[in-house]
Parts: C-alpha cells; structure tokens; sequence
C-alpha cells in the first residue's frame, strides 16, 4: 500500500467503501423483503382459517367440504400457490381435508398438543415436495364442541421469488464493485489532475530563474492554497537569491577598489630606487590600506557565516555597565586623537543574557562611527538605561547626522551615505549590518534618530534578564 500511487489508493478506498455499502444494503434488502413476504403469508393465512372456523362453529348445519372445496379453488393474492385445508377434531383425528392433499395429512404441530388455546404457525415439508406454510387454530363453536382449522399454503412461489432476487443480487455486486471502480478511477483523475499540472510547471522552474510562479486556478480550495505557499516559497527564495548575488557583487566591489589603491601605490614606489624614508612611508600607508582591507574580509566572513546561521554566540549573564565601561575607555583614546569629548553616564547595574564580545563589537562599531562622523570639537556620549524590562544602550554625538532620506538604508549592507567621503574614512559600510544583527540575535532592536549638522543617536534595546 505504501507505494501505491494515491490515484489508485483512492480508487481502492472510494471502491471498497461503496462495494461495502451495497453489500450492506443488499443484505438489508433481501432479508427484510424475506421476513415481510413471511409475515404477509402468516397474515394472510390466519384470516382465512379464522373465516372458516367462524363459519363452521357459527353455522350448525354447515358444509365443510364445500367450502373447503371453494377455498382452495378460490383466486386470490396467493393463487398459483397451493392451497390445503383440514379440519382435526378435539381429540385430533382428521375429520376433513381438501382432496389436493390425496393420502397426505397436514401434521398437528407437536407442542400445541390437545387442547391447545392458541393458533400455532409451522413451516413443514412434504415428502417429495417443497414446504407449506401451515397454520393450526383452535376453534370452540357454540355448541361447545371444539376443533382445529389448519390450513397450509405451499411457499414454492415465495421461494422461487427469493431465489430470482438472490441471482440479480449476485451479478448486481460484482457490477456495483466495477462501475464503482471505474468512476472512482475518473473521480481521482478529475482530483488529482490540478496537482499534475503544478507538478509539471514546477519541474520546468530553474534554479536561476525564481522570478516564475505557479499558476492558481482556484485559490480557495486545498490545492490553490497548496500553491499559495509553494508561491511564497518561491518568493522568499527569490528574495534571498537575489540579496546573496547583491551581496557578492557588493562584496567584490567593496574590495577592488582599496586593491587597485594598494596596487598602483606599490607600482609608483618601484618604477625607480627611492629613499629608505620614502620606503617606510609608502609601506606604512600600505600596512594600514592592508588592515582595512582585513577588516572589511572578516566582517564579510561574519556576516557570510550569520547567514549560514553557523555564527555561535557563547551565552553567558552579561553586566551591560561593566560592557559600557570597557567601550567607554577605548572610546577615550579614540576620541582623544580626534579632539572629542567622550561622556559616560550608568545608573545601577543592568544584566542582560548574550554573548560578551558579540555585544562589546556592537557598541564598539557605534562608537567607531560618532567618533567617524563627528569632526573635531564635537562630542560623544553613551548611556545605560532601564526601561519596563529592557536594557538601552544610547550612543549619541553632535556629528554631521544621517539626512532622513538614507535613514532606512543605513542598516543594509555596503550602505554608505556618502561613498567618497567614506573611502578615506575608511568604512567598507558593513558596521551597522553586523550591529543589527547581533542585537536581533539577542532578541533585541536598534533604532536611530538623526539630524543633518546636529547629531545621531543609536539606541540599542535589549531584553533584561
Ligand atoms: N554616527 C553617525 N553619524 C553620521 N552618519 C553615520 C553615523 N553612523 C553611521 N552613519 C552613516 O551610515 C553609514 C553606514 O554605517 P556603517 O557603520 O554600516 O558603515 P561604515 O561606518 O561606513 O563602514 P564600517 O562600519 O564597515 O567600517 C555610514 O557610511 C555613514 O554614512
Ligand atoms: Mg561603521
């Protein structure tokens, strides 16, 4: 079962179920059309023995054997059957009987014995022949004497007619089971069509070419909401298909141009012998061009090895001011060589559940653009805050601000505002990318606010402890 195709699994089931329901039915019909024709006869046989005793105890003078004789001659619902009559005296002895029966006799029914009180039905058989129906009645005439009617009426009509009905039940079932297979056949193929042809659709879209969709013939049934998400899949594939080739391109962008800088640099300095100094100079600016250059890669292998979800955070209770603190003395230094003022402000002990050095390279990065994008004279301040179960950290300056329309970009990776500024700045525009993601990581946010020429604030909310 486990490997048949679903058309035929259905075939089989819609089959089985409706071979099961007319066997059922068949079974309901045969034994109840039995059991009525039975009791009909009963019916039927009870009136015309009460009729006769009625006569004969009401009738003193009367002729049994004409009567009897008229009877069995009579046509009526079960004419064509044979009918028998006879009529017992108390004691039992047969004291009439209608000249069909010939030497027979129609039995006394063994528990009614003499005298019986009630009417007693029996299905009998003669020899030789098929079975009579029989009814034995008592009857008291007037006069006090009593007697039995019986009366026999032959069931080979009624057994004939059961035989007929079980024939056509026979082949009925056989030919119920088949029409019913074939149009389960045609019902799972009409089902089971629609998927066919996204089955179909689906195999002709290629790796490269996501931007396809599968067609939706009925959206509200099973299978259009099926396709539904197999579109959104293919939606969402696209989505990241597409960031992933951006992001390559970016990235091998990002890193020719400082390339070709170093290159030319090292070209210059060897067309003709320079001066030691002239030489220390040069590789100086190289060794620094160099180390931006590795900054750039191992924040490209970081965010590459966060989108494989490879990046492990080592988890641990994290005292955000003793984190605040740490950033705020390198910050110092930073900030010392630029001319800024640095200012810290913590307000009792705030921990937060995450990973140390992941959280110290967030700040780090925020404070490394204040002190970047602030000229001289300006001034950087951080913060901690608590705020209904979360932890703030604000990074804030009085730098040169983000203008609002590159607000929503910031984040995005390679995003610069302003790329030639930035290439002696030195930012490869993947800071605030890692930023986000490590507090999203931490189930957490950063948000912005900025004003050109008056300053920015980063907010990063973490959840406490
Ligand atoms: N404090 C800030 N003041 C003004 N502009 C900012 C500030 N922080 C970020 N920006 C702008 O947002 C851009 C993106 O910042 P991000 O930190 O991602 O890149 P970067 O600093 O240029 O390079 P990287 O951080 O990779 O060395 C920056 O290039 C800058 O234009
Ligand atoms: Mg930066």
């Amino acid at each position: 079962m486990r490997h048949w195709t679903l058309r035929t699994k259905l075939t089989l089931w819609y089959a089985g179920s409706v071979g099961v329901i007319s066997l059922l039915g068949t079974l309901l019909l045969y034994y109840g059309f039995s059991y009525v024709s039975s009791r009909s006869i009963d019916i039927f046989l009870r009136e015309e023995a009460e009729a006769l005793g009625n006569y004969l105890s009401l009738t003193p003078r009367a002729n049994a054997r004409t009567y009897i004789a008229q009877l069995v001659a009579e046509k009526d619902v079960f004419s064509g059957h044979q009918k028998y009559v006879q009529l017992r005296d108390s004691t039992g002895v047969v004291i009439e009987r209608s000249t069909n029966l010939l030497d027979r006799e129609l039995p006394l029914p063994e528990r009614t014995g003499t005298p019986a009180r009630e009417e007693v039905f029996a299905t009998i058989a003669f020899p030789n022949a098929l079975a009579v129906r029989l009814i034995t009645l008592p009857i008291v005439s007037q006069a006090g004497a009593a007697f039995f009617v019986q009366e026999g009426v032959s069931l080979e009509g009624e057994y004939a007619f059961l035989r007929n009905l079980r024939t056509a039940l026979f082949f009925f079932l056989p030919g119920m089971l088949g029409l019913s297979i074939l149009s389960g056949r045609l019902m799972a193929r009409r089902v089971l069509q629609p998927i066919e042809t996204i089955t179909r659709e689906a195999q002709t879209i290629e790796a490269l070419d996501l931007t396809r969709r599968l067609p939706v013939v009925n959206p509200q049934d099973e299978i259009g909401q099926l396709v539904g998400v197999l579109n959104s899949l293919l939606f969402h594939l696209e989505g990241a298909f597409t960031q992933m080739r951006q992001f390559t391109a970016d990235a091998a962008h990002e890193l020719r141009t400082p390339l070709a800088v170093l290159r030319c640099g090292m070209e210059v300095m060897i067309t003709r012998a320079r001066r030691v100094e002239e030489y220390q100079e040069a590789l100086s600016t190289s060794i620094e061009e160099v180390s931006r250059l590795s900054r750039i890669v191992d924040n490209l292998f970081l965010l590459a090895r966060a989108d494989a979800g490879s990046q492990e955070f080592i988890r641990g209770l994290v005292d955000i001011r003793e984190l605040v603190q740490d950033v705020y003395e390198q910050a110092e230094l930073m900030a010392e060589a630029k001319g800024l003022g640095v200012s810290l402000h913590t307000n009792g002990e705030i921990f937060v559940q995450g990973d140390y050095a992941r959280l110290k390279q967030l700040v780090l990065n925020l404070v490394d653009n204040a002190v970047k994008y602030t000229s001289a004279g300006g001034a950087i301040h951080l913060a901690v805050e608590r705020e209904k179960g979360w932890a703030k950290i604000v990074v804030e300056d009085t730098g040169i601000g983000i203008p609002p329309e590159a607000l929503p970009h910031i984040f995005a990776r390679f995003y610069r505002v302003d790329k030639a500024r930035s290439l002696d700045t030195g930012g490869g525009g993947l800071g605030l990318s890692i930023c986000q993601w490590v507090a999203q990581a931490h189930g957490g946010t950063i948000t912005v606010r900025s004003q050109v020429g008056a300053g920015s604030t980063f907010v990063v909310s973490l959840p406490l402890r």
